[in-house]
């Protein structure tokens, strides 16, 4: 969507803070032992009681508040009853619903002490998240993002997993734009100012694509290894985004 006025602007701040607020509770509860469905649990708990609705129960029936992926799995995991166990990366993803309006952030964060690898590919995948957000500006071309990832990734050494894309959002969770991690040179779409979208670059250690599991849900690296995605969503401006869930 496109914001159009101040109080369509508030409606998605607030959305955006509970998201935030919901993500960041359920990160600072990882640690080996305790289950996605825990933390699933908590952060169903903590939309509910701010009036907040999922969206991907709401969107897509999905099993589960939250997405939560475990170690290879990169996207749309079902919380399950499985201890996290150190050494882990685990993707938390969390989108929701407030009087019509969406937010939708996610981040990966270390089980106990990790690899430094594991440390790097985290760092690398939010200064990717960051840079495209703050080159995301009105009148650029929206493959200004898929450039800044595709830089940084490169830089780190890592791969950026294909088809999976950022999008817009705000009246529903995924909107057009499509808006990818991969570089399109002949793409002319041009950014536009009060546009919502978000940005969430996946990079991964050995694999850049995915494969579905017998779930129907999880999305997992076709060669294994780890994979990390953090997401905001913003509302692209002439200068800095309005990041709506940092
Ligand atoms: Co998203
Ligand atoms: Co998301």
């Amino acid at each position: 969507m496109t914001v159009d006025g101040p109080d369509e602007l508030e409606k998605l701040k607030e959305i955006g803070a509970i998201c935030r607020d919901v993500l960041r509770a359920m990160g600072a509860a990882v640690r080996p032992g305790v289950t996605p469905r825990e933390l699933d649990l908590m952060g169903g708990k903590m939309l509910e009681e701010r009036g907040a609705k999922s969206a991907p129960m709401l969107a897509y029936d999905f099993p589960g508040y939250t997405c939560i992926s475990v170690g290879s799995a990169i996207a749309h995991g079902i919380p399950d009853d499985v201890p996290l166990v150190d050494g882990d990366l685990v993707n938390i993803d969390v989108s929701a619903e407030k009087d019509g309006f969406f937010g939708d952030t996610g981040a990966s964060f270390p089980v106990g002490k990790v690899a430094p690898e594991l440390l790097q590919l985290l760092e690398a995948t939010k200064a990717a998240q960051r840079k495209a957000m703050f080159a995301a500006r009105a009148g650029q071309p929206l493959n200004v993002v898929g450039r800044t990832v595709e830089k940084e990734a490169r830089k780190y050494g890592f791969n950026i997993i294909e088809g999976l894309n950022g999008h817009g959002v705000g009246g529903w969770i995924h909107e057009e734009p499509t808006v990818p991690n991969l570089y399109h040179p002949r793409d002319r779409q041009k950014l536009k100012e009060g546009q919502v979208m978000t940005i969430e670059p996946f990079l991964a250690t050995c694999s850049r694509t995915y494969v579905e599991d017998a779930d129907g849900w999880t999305l997992r690296l076709a060669n294994g290894g780890f994979g990390a995605q953090f997401e905001h969503t913003f509302v692209v401006t002439k200068g800095v985004p309005i990041v709506l869930t940092a």
